[in-house]
C-alpha cells in the first residue's frame, strides 16, 4: 500500500509518520512518499522522521519529492495538509479583521473565508491530479478550512475525499471523562459543519447522560468547553457546542481579548517555526530532539501566556499519539481494514441533516468501512442550530464559488453575509485589506 503526504514539509508531519510507524504492518503499508513545493522544509523534516524510525526500531520506508505526479502515481491514500501562503498568510487572515473590530481567526469569521479563497483553487487542482494519477485513492484532508475545502474537492472526487478535524472527537473524549466513562462505550449525537457543531446528546445504552452533566457544575468545570461557555449558557442551549462556537457566542469578548494579546497565533507560530526550519545539517536524533523541543516549548509558552488570554481555543494535545493524527489514522484503518468504525467526519450529507441537500458537506458521525463514510441520520435539530448551519453553509458555498470563479462580487457577498461581519462596507474593506496583504488574492481578485 502506498500513502502520499501532500504538505510533506509541514511541522506536524512527524506526528503522522509516528502514528503510521505503529500501524504500518497491520495496514500492509509499504511506502510513504512526502511531497512539498518547498524542498528545504521537507529536507528539514526528513531527518526527524528518520529519528522516529530509529527510536521506535520500526521500519517504514519513505522518500521525499517535489514532483507531484511521481508522488501521487498509484497511491492508495493521500493525506493532505497544506497552507497556501504559509504562516505569513495566516497572520494576515488573523490580523486584517481585527483592524475593523471583527474577529481575526484562522478558520472562523473572515479569516476562514480569506484562507479558503486562496486554498480552494490549489486543492481542486490537486484533486484533478489525484484523479489522473491515482483514480482509486482516498484523499484524507486536513487542509483548513476543512469543511469548505472538502466540499469544493468533492466536486472533483465525489465521496473519495474525507475531511477530518480533531475537535469533535476531542469534545467527546472530554465529555466522556467528565461523566466518568470511556468514550468507546458511549454514543455521541454530534452534528453540524466543521468548527460549527453541537453535541446534543450522549448515551450509555439507552440512558441519556447530557442533562445530568449540564446540571453538574463541578463536572462542567473539569473540561475546556464546560469552562469556556459556562454552565448557565450550556443549560440555556441544552447542548455542548464545539469550542469554535465560542467565537460566535462570545464574539465581542473574543475580539477584545485577541486585540490585547501580544501576538496572533499565526505570528507566534511563525516565529517559533522559522527558528526550527532555519537549523540545518542535523542528524536524525538531533533533528528529532529539536523538533520536539520546538513543539513542546511553543505549546507551553503560548498556552500559558497568550492563548488563554486570547480566548483562542483550538485543541492542543501534547501527547504525540492523541490529537491531530489519530483522526487520520482512524479513517485510514477503517477504510483499509473495513472496520466500520463510527467516526465524526466531514462528508456528503446524503440525508443526515434533512434540512440540507445531499451534497452539502456536514460534520456528523459516520460508519466508515471499505466503501467510505456513511453518515448516520441526525434528524431535526434545534431551530437556532439549524438556522446557523443554513446561514454558514450558504456563506461556505458562496466562498467556494468565489474561489473557483475569481469573482470579487461573490467574495464580498460571502464576507458580507457572514454573521460575524457587521456591514457590507466592512466586507469591502476586508477584501481590500486582504488583497493588499496576500499575493494569491491580489492575482485572483486583482483590480
Ligand atoms: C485545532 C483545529 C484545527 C486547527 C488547529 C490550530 O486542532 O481542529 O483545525 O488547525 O486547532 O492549531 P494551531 O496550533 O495551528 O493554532
Ligand atoms: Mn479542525
Amino acid at each position: 500500500m502506498k500513502l502520499t503526504i501532500v504538505g510533506g514539509g509541514g511541522f506536524r508531519v512527524p506526528l503522522v509518520y509516528g502514528a503510521l510507524l505503529d500501524k504500518a504492518e497491520r495496514l500492509g503499508l509499504d511506502e510513504v512518499v512526502l511531497h512539498d513545493v518547498d524542498e528545504a522544509r521537507m529536507a528539514r523534516i526528513a531527518p526527524v522522521l528518520q529519528g522516529l524510525e530509529e527510536e521506535r526500531g520500526g521500519r517504514l520506508p519513505f522518500r521525499a519529492t517535489t514532483d507531484l505526479d511521481d508522488a501521487l502515481e498509484g497511491a492508495d491514500f493521500v493525506f493532505c495538509a497544506m497552507r497556501v501562503g504559509n504562516l505569513e498568510g495566516r497572520v494576515a487572515d488573523e490580523s486584517v479583521p481585527l483592524g475593523h473590530g471583527v474577529l481575526g481567526q484562522e478558520t472562523t469569521g473572515p479569516g476562514g473565508i480569506c484562507f479558503a479563497l486562496r486554498t480552494i483553487p490549489v486543492m481542486v487542482e490537486l484533486a484533478q491530479k489525484i484523479r489522473e494519477r491515482a483514480p482509486g485513492a482516498w484523499l484524507i484532508n486536513f487542509t483548513n478550512p476543512a469543511g469548505m475545502v472538502t466540499e469544493a474537492v468533492q466536486q472533483v472526487m465525489g465521496d473519495r475525499v474525507v475531511g477530518i478535524c480533531d475537535s469533535p472527537s476531542g469534545l467527546c473524549r472530554r465529555v466522556a471523562t467528565a461523566v466518568g466513562r470511556d468514550a468507546g462505550e458511549l454514543w455521541f449525537d454530534y452534528f453540524g459543519l466543521n468548527h460549527l457543531g453541537w453535541l446534543q446528546e450522549v448515551r450509555d445504552g439507552e440512558q441519556p447522560l447530557l442533562d445530568g452533566l449540564l446540571r453538574d457544575e463541578a463536572a462542567l468545570a473539569t473540561f475546556e468547553e464546560g469552562r469556556l461557555f459556562g454552565g448557565d449558557w450550556l443549560r440555556t442551549l441544552g447542548m455542548i457546542p464545539n469550542e469554535y462556537l465560542y467565537y460566535f457566542y462570545y464574539a465581542a469578548d473574543t475580539v477584545n481579548a485577541i486585540k490585547q494579546s501580544p501576538h496572533s497565533r499565526g505570528a507566534f507560530l511563525l516565529e517559533q517555526q522559522a527558528a526550527f526550519y532555519a537549523q540545518n545539517g542535523q542528524g536524525p536524533a538531533e533533528a528529532l530532539a529539536a523538533w520536539r523541543k520546538t513543539r513542546h516549548d511553543r505549546e507551553r509558552t503560548y498556552m500559558a501566556e497568550a492563548r488563554n488570554a486570547a480566548g483562542d481555543c483550538g485543541e492542543h494535545d501534547l501527547d504525540e499519539n492523541a490529537g491531530y493524527e489519530s483522526e487520520a489514522m482512524a479513517v485510514l484503518e477503517a477504510i483499509a481494514l473495513n472496520t466500520r468504525a463510527v467516526l465524526i467526519l466531514n462528508t456528503a450529507n446524503r440525508s443526515a441533516l434533512p434540512f440540507l441537500d445531499a451534497r452539502a458537506v456536514v460534520e456528523v458521525p459516520a460508519i466508515v468501512g471499505r466503501s467510505g463514510p456513511v453518515p448516520v441520520a441526525i434528524g431535526e435539530v434545534p431551530a437556532h442550530a439549524r438556522a446557523l448551519v443554513e446561514t454558514m453553509k450558504d456563506v461556505e458555498r458562496t466562498t467556494i464559488d468565489a474561489a473557483l470563479s475569481g469573482s470579487e462580487e461573490l467574495a464580498i457577498k460571502a464576507l458580507a453575509l457572514h454573521p460575524l461581519v457587521p456591514s457590507v462596507t466592512t466586507a469591502r474593506e476586508l477584501l481590500a485589506g486582504y488583497r493588499a496583504r496576500i499575493p494569491e488574492l491580489k492575482q485572483t481578485f486583482g483590480s
